[in-house]
């Protein structure tokens, strides 16, 4: 893919021809594909396939080797782009929560809103009260993270990425190291999230989230998009053999 057309930049995140070298490896082998405002992506693939590194060169915490990024039309692999500024559209959610330990909830809330937001303390602090609630822990403002169980934390993790007004939200592995029980509360909001409309891309190992909750699928492996379509045909149906063997194994 080569031009970018009109309708190719009113996606909210537009990747093409996309490559990435760690060293001699090329662990992203030309990928192209689009996210719609609104829309839930979801990414599946083996261990290695690239899947992580994909979501973070789309908020450049990983530098693209070549290709191009467009986040809201703003070319992000453009050296003049403030990077900043479309990192501020983009909320980041990793398997690892890292909420800072010293810090209670509410100053886990409110530090990224005072410092890259410049809020006031009063504000910051009404806009974590708020997205606490959403997440429904708001009467654990004033706990430390070691006393959450793991979906507490990440759903603190969350509410910390939406205190930010995010456009779009990054998840990579949310639920991956959650107790199996502690895995439903966590979908649960994710699934809210993305019936207000959030845009979401999600490399995940839930097959009913996908399936779902998901717009759209799309099955990495070794570096390239090997397939993608809607959830339901492509979980159900899939056409690539390395797509079935896959599914085969995590079905
Ligand atoms: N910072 C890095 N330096 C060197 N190699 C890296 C780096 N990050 C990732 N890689 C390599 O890139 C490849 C893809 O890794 P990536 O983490 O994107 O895969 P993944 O699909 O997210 O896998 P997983 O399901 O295990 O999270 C792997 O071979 C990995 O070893
Ligand atoms: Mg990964």
């Amino acid at each position: 893919m080569s031009a970018v057309t009109v309708e190719a930049t009113s996606a909210a995140i537009h990747v093409s021809a996309l490559h990435k070298y760690f060293g001699e490896n090329e662990v992203l082998k030309g990928i192209d594909f689009q996210v719609d405002a609104g829309q839930v992506v979801c990414v599946i693939g083996p261990s290695g396939s690239g899947k992580s590194t994909l979501l973070r060169c789309v908020n450049r915490l990983e530098e693209p080797t070549s290709g191009q990024i467009l986040v809201e039309g703003i070319d992000i692999t453009d050296p003049e782009t403030d990077l900043d500024k479309v990192r501020a559209r983009i909320g980041m959610v990793f398997q690892q929560f890292n909420l800072f330990p010293h810090m209670t909830v509410l100053q886990n809330l409110c530090i990224a809103q005072r410092t890259a937001k410049r809020r006031s303390k009063a504000e910051a602090v009404e806009v974590a009260r708020a997205n606490l609630a959403k997440v429904g822990l708001a009467e654990k403002e004033s706990a430390y993270p070691a006393h959450l169980s793991g979906g507490q934390q990440q759903r603190v993790a969350i509410a910390r990425a939406l205190s930010m007004d995010p456009d779009m939200m990054l998840f990579d592995e949310p639920t991956s190291a959650l107790d199996p029980e502690l895995v439903g509360d966590v979908l649960a909001i994710m699934k809210q999230l993305a019936a207000e409309g959030m845009t979401m891309m999600v490399v995940t190992h839930e097959m009913g989230f996908a399936r779902e909750v998901g717009d759209k699928l799309v099955f990495m492996d070794g570096g390239v998009i090997v397939e993608e379509g809607d959830p339901r045909e492509v979980l159900a149906d899939p056409k690539h053999d390395r797509t079935k063997a896959f599914l085969s194994k995590v079905l």
